[in-house]
């Protein structure tokens, strides 16, 4: 998003070494966005594409693999010109991730593929257990020495399991690695409409000065799937949705949403004014965790495959953040998050306050409706703000109505990129914006923390169940109906516009 985010292109020569090559992540999410940089010619001239695996390949299975991961992903029939001079520029070196010597044989290796001193940038799609390792590795042979050419390394998450690791982990990159080496991916930050969010704030005057505690009532985020575990239950299971969804994904959101404008579009400035969000979040007592977090599992999460049969990992949670400072303060963000629901969404509800007076003649019990702004990042990207109008031929029947923008319409021809395009390009570029800072995800880890190692005997009694398919435990509604609102649907819930009376037509 900063520094130099408005250019879209690569100049310098530069190689890309990916770990983990042969892995899903990059067969379904790295090759494809690489390959559609190349077809927007937003790669350099010259590039290499290295695939660093222990698997007996060489370049030309490398290459088929990925020509088959694409196939599954694009129509071939019309990029296969594309394919044939992008396909030269995918090599496969054969290497571990433990031994010196594999990374000796990957440091004579490399040169090969460039003249004089091009650019990398080594992306670990490896699990976790390995960036030490190959951290290690490539500064001990002298990869990552920047002799009038950058290292940069991409990161995946998970970043650490819980504060102290993710310590370590800093640490041990830091040994190594200037911080403006590390580029820390969350792929939220890379989603088009969790950018436009910033657009929307800070590009327009309208909202920035109700976009605080006098307007707003409450705040919630809503990170919904259908999906359950399925063939990532042996990572998910101990590890569960508060780690997996809310440390980084719904955190990340919450900043945005909450942050002071920064002075430039940098990204130390836009890190910085996130970090002081983070810091100014209140952490509860453990007397008020009951007012603050609820934890849930499907039912048939524990007959899984790959699933512990007592598990006792949330694959949903809700949680109550308040955030201490003049702009926020008295207005919780709720934010919750879960596998198997009833649809896959992702929105953040702005909920304004009523009117302070109603002058209209309204029935009995009819309180108008708050306006409620919902930014909706995914499935259906797009912002809609709902209002009360009159129901014509009443004398002042209102009804809520939906002033919407959608992406799909508006933007109709330009496609909406995948997350990785972008954050392919801005760490090729060297814009760290949509990257996570150290004290950031120090700072995060420090507040979820609490909410996972939880006092004794509070684990157990706080997990409920809920159906699969459904909006979550009756526990989290009671969250939130305790102080006297409820969960809401602004993007696609058509059923919750109606207002209670409508005689109208
Ligand atoms: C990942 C989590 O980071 O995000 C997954 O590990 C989750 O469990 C995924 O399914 C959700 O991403 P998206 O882009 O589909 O909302």
């Amino acid at each position: 998003m900063g520094g130099n985010t408005m250019s879209t292109q690569v100049s310098d020569p530069c190689t890309i070494v990916i770990f983990g090559a042969s892995g899903d992540l990059t067969s379904r999410k790295l090759m494809p966005a690489l390959f559609s940089l190349y077809l927007k010619d937003r790669l350099p001239k010259k590039f290499n594409i290295i695939g660093y695996t222990r698997r007996d390949w060489n370049d030309e299975v490398f290459r088929q693999t990925m020509q088959k991961s694409i196939e599954e992903h694009m129509d071939f029939d019309e990029i296969a010109d594309g394919w044939k001079r992008f396909v030269p520029h995918l090599h496969h070196i054969h290497g571990g991730l433990t031994d010196a010597e594999d990374y000796q044989h990957l440091h004579s290796a490399l040169p090969k593929f460039e003249k004089g001193a091009w650019n990398r940038l080594y992306y670990l799609a490896v699990p976790p257990r390995f960036f030490t390792d190959i951290v290690s590795g490539l500064s001990e042979s002298s990869m990552t020495d920047q002799n009038g050419a950058w290292r940069r390394i991409v990161i995946e998450k998970p970043f650490g399991s819980d504060l102290d690791s993710a310590r370590k982990l800093n640490e041990a990159l830091h040994d190594h690695l200037d911080e403006s080496q590390i580029y820390r991916i969350d792929h939220y930050l890379g989603k088009e409409t969790v950018q436009n969010v910033l657009v929307f704030r800070f590009a327009n005057t309208i909202f920035e000065p109700i976009w605080n505690r006098n307007y707003i009532e409450h705040i919630q985020i809503t990170v919904a799937e259908e999906v359950g575990v399925g063939h990532r239950a042996g990572y998910y299971d101990g590890v569960g949705v508060i780690k997996d969804m809310f440390q980084n994904h719904l955190m990340q959101l919450l900043t945005l949403v909450a942050m002071e404008p920064p002075s430039t579009f940098e990204a130390n400035a836009l890190r910085n004014e996130k970090v002081k969000i983070l810091n100014a979040i209140r952490q509860p007592s453990d007397m008020d965790l009951d007012d603050y977090l609820v934890r849930g599992q499907y039912r048939g999460y524990r007959d899984e495959e790959k699933v512990d049969p007592n598990s006792d990992t949330p694959t949903y949670a809700a949680i109550r953040f308040d955030i201490e400072n003049w702009r926020w303060q008295g207005v919780p963000f709720f934010l919750r998050s879960g596998k198997r629901m009833a649809a896959k969404t992702t929105e953040i509800i702005i909920h304004f306050k009523r009117p302070p007076h109603v002058m209209f003649p309204l029935p009995e019990g009819y309180k108008i409706s708050p306006n409620i702004l919902a930014l909706c990042i995914q499935p259906d990207e797009g912002i809609h703000l709902r209002f009360d109008a009159k129901v014509p031929d009443t004398a002042a029947e209102m009804r809520p109505v939906d002033m919407e923008f959608h992406y799909a319409n508006n933007f109709g021809e330009c496609a909406i990129p995948e997350a990785y395009e972008r954050l392919l390009l801005d760490a090729l570029i060297g814009d760290a914006s949509l990257f996570t800072r150290s004290d950031e995800i120090e700072k995060a880890w420090a507040l979820i923390d609490p909410f996972i190692d939880l006092p004794k005997g509070k684990k157990e009694s706080k997990l409920e169940f809920y159906e699969p398919g459904s909006w979550g435990p009756a526990k989290a509604e009671a969250l939130l109906g305790k102080v006297g609102r409820r969960w809401l649907r602004g993007c696609a819930d058509v059923t919750s516009r109606s207002s209670t009376t409508q005689s109208g037509c």
